[in-house]
Formats: C-alpha cells, sequence, structure tokens
C-alpha cells in the first residue's frame, strides 16, 4: 500500500515539473507566442522605410479628415482652363450664349446626377468661378474638390478616408498619400463603363482552327 502511494507521488511530482520546466526548454526560451512577441518589440519604435523616394515630382497637398492626416495630390496645376476668372470676370447670365453651337465648354456635358439634383451651379460658384462651392454656399477650393463629393458620396468618402475606397500613391510605408476622386472620377461623367471579364470563348477558337 505504500508502495502503491510512492510511485503515484512520483508521477505527480513528474507531471507538476513538467509543467513547469517544459517550457523553459521550448523554442527560443519564450513560455508563449505573446511573450515573444512582446519581448521582441520592446525596442521597435516603428519602421525607417519610406516611401518618399516614389512621390519625387508629384505636388502634393496635406489634408486632416477626422482621425486621418494624409497626402493627395494637388489639382489646380492640373486644369487646362485654369484660372476661370481670367474669362469668368463679369456674372454668368451676361456671358452665357442661348446658341448652343457657341458655348464656350461644348465640351463638357453632364451625365451625373439628373436635373432635378445638379447642374453646373451646384457645384461651381457662378460669382467666383475660381473656387467650388458646397451645397449651402460655402467655398472650396479645387485642390480639396473631394469636399464636394462627401456630400453626396458619404460612404465611399469614409472609405477613402480610410484607405478603403481609392488608390495609395507610392507604397504602404509613410508618408501616407492617396489619389483624390477626381484622379479617378470625371466629375461631369463619374461612373466607368461596365467591363465583362474575359474568358475563354471556345466560338472564336472554333473559327480560327
Ligand atoms: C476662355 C474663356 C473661359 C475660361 C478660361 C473658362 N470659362 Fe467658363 N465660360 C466661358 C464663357 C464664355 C461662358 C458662357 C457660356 C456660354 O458660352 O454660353 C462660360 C460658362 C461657364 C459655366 C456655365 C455653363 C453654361 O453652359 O452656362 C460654368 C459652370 C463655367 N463656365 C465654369 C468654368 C470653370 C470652372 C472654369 C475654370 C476651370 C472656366 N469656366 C474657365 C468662358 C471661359
Ligand atoms: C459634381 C460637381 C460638378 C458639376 C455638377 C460640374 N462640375 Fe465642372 N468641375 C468640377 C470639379 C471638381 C472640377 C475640377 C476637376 C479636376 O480637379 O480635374 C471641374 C472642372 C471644370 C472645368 C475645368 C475643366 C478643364 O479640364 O479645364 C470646367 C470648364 C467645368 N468644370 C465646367 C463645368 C460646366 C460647364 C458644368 C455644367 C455643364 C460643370 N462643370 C458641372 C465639378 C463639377
Ligand atoms: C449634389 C449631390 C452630388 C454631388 C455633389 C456629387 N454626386 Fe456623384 N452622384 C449623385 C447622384 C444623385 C448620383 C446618381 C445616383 C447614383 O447612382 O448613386 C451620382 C452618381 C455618381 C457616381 C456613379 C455611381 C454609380 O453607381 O455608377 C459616381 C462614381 C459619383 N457620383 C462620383 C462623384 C464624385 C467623384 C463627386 C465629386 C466630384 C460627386 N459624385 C459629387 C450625387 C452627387
Ligand atoms: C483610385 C481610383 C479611385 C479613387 C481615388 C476614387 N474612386 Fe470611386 N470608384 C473607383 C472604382 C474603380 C469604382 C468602381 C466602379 C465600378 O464598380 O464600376 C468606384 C466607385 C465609386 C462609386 C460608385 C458606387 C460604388 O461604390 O461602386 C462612387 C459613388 C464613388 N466611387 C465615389 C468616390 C468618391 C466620392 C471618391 C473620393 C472620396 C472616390 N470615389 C475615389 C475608383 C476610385
Amino acid at each position: 500500500m505504500n508502495r502503491y502511494n510512492n510511485i503515484h507521488i512520483l508521477i505527480c511530482i513528474l507531471l507538476v515539473s513538467t509543467l513547469f520546466f517544459s517550457c523553459k526548454h521550448g523554442e527560443d526560451e519564450y513560455h508563449s507566442i505573446t511573450d515573444k512577441i512582446e519581448a521582441k518589440s520592446k525596442d521597435y519604435h516603428g519602421t525607417s522605410i519610406s516611401s518618399e523616394q516614389y512621390l519625387e515630382g508629384v505636388k502634393t497637398i496635406e489634408i486632416t479628415e477626422g482621425d486621418h492626416t494624409f497626402l493627395i495630390p494637388e489639382r489646380k496645376s492640373q486644369i487646362k482652363s485654369y484660372a476661370c476668372a481670367e474669362c469668368h470676370s463679369k456674372p454668368l447670365h451676361e456671358m452665357q450664349h442661348t446658341d448652343e453651337s457657341k458655348k464656350a465648354h461644348w465640351d463638357i456635358k453632364l451625365a451625373h446626377a439628373d436635373q432635378n439634383t445638379m447642374n453646373c451651379i451646384t457645384c461651381h460658384n457662378g460669382d467666383d468661378m475660381n473656387d467650388l462651392k458646397s451645397l449651402t454656399g460655402t467655398t472650396i477650393d479645387f485642390n480639396r474638390s473631394y469636399k464636394l463629393c462627401s456630400q453626396c458620396h458619404n460612404k465611399q468618402f469614409d472609405d477613402w478616408k480610410g484607405g478603403a475606397h481609392g488608390k495609395k500613391l507610392a507604397g504602404w510605408a509613410p508618408p501616407r498619400a492617396s489619389m483624390t476622386c477626381v484622379n479617378c472620377h470625371n466629375p461631369h461623367k463619374p461612373s466607368f463603363e461596365t467591363k465583362w471579364p474575359a474568358r475563354y470563348n471556345t466560338q472564336k477558337v472554333k473559327e480560327r482552327e
């Protein structure tokens, strides 16, 4: 009976010791993967990798929207007919032709929202063409035209701020630089043509044979 007990105690000691000491001999002497991550990241103070070199020659401006601060491309120098006020020095109605064929911006046809919702003056400021304007009449700089879009497309705007909609310029390393809405969408005709995925066409293969 005594003997039986001794063996029992011995097994117990063995079990307990493996529980306590076995991990000492484990991988890299860390008790768990979280311990390892914590220990290894003690001296980590961010990365020294930068995207800056890829942004050379791209004129950008810095914006802050909510918790996000990042760079977007500058636009004004890219707009052919800027500065608008070189021609738009008087009220629009004094400049407008009734003859369609004489329209100054004949090449711009709105294909965005319907006419109830939107015309040129929904976005452009008839009193100061060098700036855009919000629905309530506040001034929006051409470099920050995303503020125009965010009024009606808040979901895409939120996604864009967080980096989920749109595309990064340069790389993933800081500083963060993102394309702005008008880099991809023409504000006058913003939707893209639907594209069908290319697929294997048995008919064509037959014709070629
Ligand atoms: C070369 C001269 C010129 C420049 C530069 C110019 N505009 Fe115009 N714009 C006109 C004239 C002229 C009209 C009057 C429209 C017409 O011919 O009926 C006009 C009309 C407009 C209208 C009203 C459209 C309509 O059919 O009534 C808007 C909006 C407009 N311009 C925006 C702009 C903006 C924004 C810029 C700068 C990015 C700009 N324009 C630059 C000459 C110019
Ligand atoms: C949804 C808002 C919106 C509406 C509506 C709109 N525009 Fe614009 N327009 C913009 C923005 C934003 C830009 C600047 C785009 C960029 O940064 O390239 C612009 C640019 C322009 C330019 C300069 C383009 C160039 O390449 O020189 C002209 C001219 C212009 N708009 C005229 C008009 C006219 C005329 C109408 C009505 C037929 C109109 N816009 C309606 C937002 C709008
Ligand atoms: C005054 C409100 C308003 C403003 C400002 C506005 N949009 Fe729109 N937009 C609409 C409406 C309404 C539609 C058509 C309904 C729809 O398809 O969502 C539309 C359609 C679109 C579409 C096509 C959606 C699709 O499903 O094909 C895109 C892309 C778009 N807008 C981008 C922009 C961008 C970029 C700007 C800023 C330059 C902008 N919008 C400014 C109201 C607006
Ligand atoms: C890098 C290019 C890019 C940028 C930047 C971008 N978009 Fe888009 N956007 C797209 C593409 C691609 C689609 C999908 C088009 C499709 O599915 O046909 C899209 C779709 C949309 C649609 C249609 C609805 C949807 O989600 O499919 C809206 C509205 C829109 N974008 C608004 C915006 C606004 C507002 C901004 C700026 C805050 C913006 N986009 C910035 C490329 C871009």
